[in-house]
């Protein structure tokens, strides 16, 4: 199927973001939230990001405003008559998609795609309640939309093969870098960013590095970012939320660290918000440092010296689970992580990079980590299949990838 229209709804970040990366792509789209300031914050954030473009002189100002006549805010459902494809990027909340995909089926055509961009509730919940599962698919970018590469294509239990395809082409039609991925909590980019960062706010609350210090032990590795800048760009909110959801899906190794809550609570979100990790505009210096004593104290600060594998190891160790849980190919978890996160290039991935270092030096660094630091860190299985079974990696021809 051909997309000739499409919809976003929610106006946030993500949505206007997805929205402008359809616009730029030259197709007609309705940005649609419920009431006309989030829809004018959605068009203004659309309009800065072309106006950037501008300034560094990549477009002209007339080009602009023809990729800005491409999409027009809505506060209801009016021109979704005609629409192929909407995308949802609304709250987190199972209960409203489900309410959102019901108005939606009433007012578009039975033809249309129901496309979510939930960063990792279960589609097959989404789709629970709809009268056309085969048309609801999970399609998630990634923060900052317009520049991260890779989508996930995440179907559901009901989600059609044709559904699969047409939002895949529609992807690539976006110049973006669709990866199907297996449902499961996370699917597969945040199921593994959210052991690495949530290791980097452990390490943060026991006093073994600042946040600064660590952000730049990350960026020596090679990441565009690091792990604090990222919770500051994503949202710390939106962080737990996703936290809470790996937690309830595979128990106390995705258990958030305690300082997200306490970030969240005392209403630092991050970059959104003017403070996270760090402090934008004026700030509150000092406010961080008193949040961690008081998170850090209970767990007695400091005992432990950091070093950059304590978040990376996390990291692969989740990639090899879901390597053997089937959620996508070694290939496509590399694709994913360097198209996604902007894993290093050179290391070619979190599976390649095992395969560099050598798989049985990834399974004794986890090993020794379990000892300091508990069992979060426990090998997935594989690890100790391919060390046994000499799967090292480059220096024995074959490991996760042959050589
Ligand atoms: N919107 C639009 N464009 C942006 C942007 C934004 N918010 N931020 C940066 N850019 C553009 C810049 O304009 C610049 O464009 P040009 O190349 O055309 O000049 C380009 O991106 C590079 O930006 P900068 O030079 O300012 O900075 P950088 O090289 O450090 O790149 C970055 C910034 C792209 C954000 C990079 O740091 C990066 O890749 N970080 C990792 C981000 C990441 O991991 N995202 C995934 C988060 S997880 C998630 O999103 C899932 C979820 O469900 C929560």
């Amino acid at each position: 199927m051909y997309i000739y229209k499409a919809a976003v709804i929610g106006a946030g970040t993500m949505g206007a973001g997805i929205a402008q990366v359809i616009t730029f792509s030259g197709l007609p789209v309705i940005l649609k939230d419920i009431n006309q300031e989030a829809v004018d914050r959605g068009l203004k954030t659309i309009r800065k990001i072309y106006q950037n473009r501008v300034d560094k002189g990549k477009m002209t100002a007339s080009e602009m405003d023809q990729k800005m006549a491409l999409v027009s805010g809505a506060v209801d459902y009016s021109g979704f008559a005609d629409v192929d494809i909407v995308i949802e990027a609304v709250f987190e909340d199972v209960s409203v998609k489900q309410k959102l995909f019901h108005d939606l089926e009433a007012v578009c055509p039975e033809s249309t795609i129901l496309a979510s961009n939930t960063s990792s509730l279960p589609l097959s919940a989404i789709a629970s309640s709809s009268e056309r599962p085969e048309k609801v698919v999970g399609l998630h970018f990634f923060n900052p939309a317009p520049v991260m590469k890779l989508v996930e294509v995440i179907p559901g239990l009901g989600t059609s093969q044709e559904t699969i395809d047409d939002v895949t082409l529609f992807s690539e039609s976006l110049r973006k870098i669709p990866i199907r991925v297996e449902e499961c909590a996370g699917f597969l980019v945040n199921r593994l960013l959210l052991p690495y960062l949530n290791e980097s706010a452990i390490a943060l609350e026991e006093g073994a590095a600042t946040a600064k210090e660590m952000d730049d032990a990350v960026i020596a590795f090679g990441l565009p970012m690091g792990p604090f800048t990222l919770f500051d760009l994503v949202g710390i909110d939106v962080s737990l939320k996703v936290a809470d959801i790996l937690y309830e899906a595979y128990g106390p190794r995705a258990k958030s660290a305690e300082i997200i809550t306490a970030l969240v609570k005392a209403g630092r979100y991050g970059l959104k918000s003017g403070s996270g990790f760090y402090e934008y505009g004026e700030g509150n210096p000092g406010a961080l440092d008193s949040i961690i004593d008081q998170v850090g104290k209970k767990k007695g600060a400091g005992r432990n010296p950091f070093s950059v594998d304590r978040l990376i190891m996390p990291m692969i160790n989740e990639a090899v689970i879901s390597l053997q849980e089937g959620v996508a190919s070694a290939a496509d978890i590399d694709v994913a992580m360097l198209a996604g996160t902007g894993f290093p290039q050179e290391k070619g991935g979190p599976l390649h990079y095992a395969d560099q270092i050598g798989v049985d030096t990834v399974l004794s660094s986890l090993e020794k980590l379990k000892e300091e630091h508990g069992a979060r860190f426990w090998p997935a299985p594989m690890l100790k299949r391919m060390v046994v079974g000499g799967y090292l990696g480059q220096k024995t021809g074959k490991g996760f990838f042959q050589y």
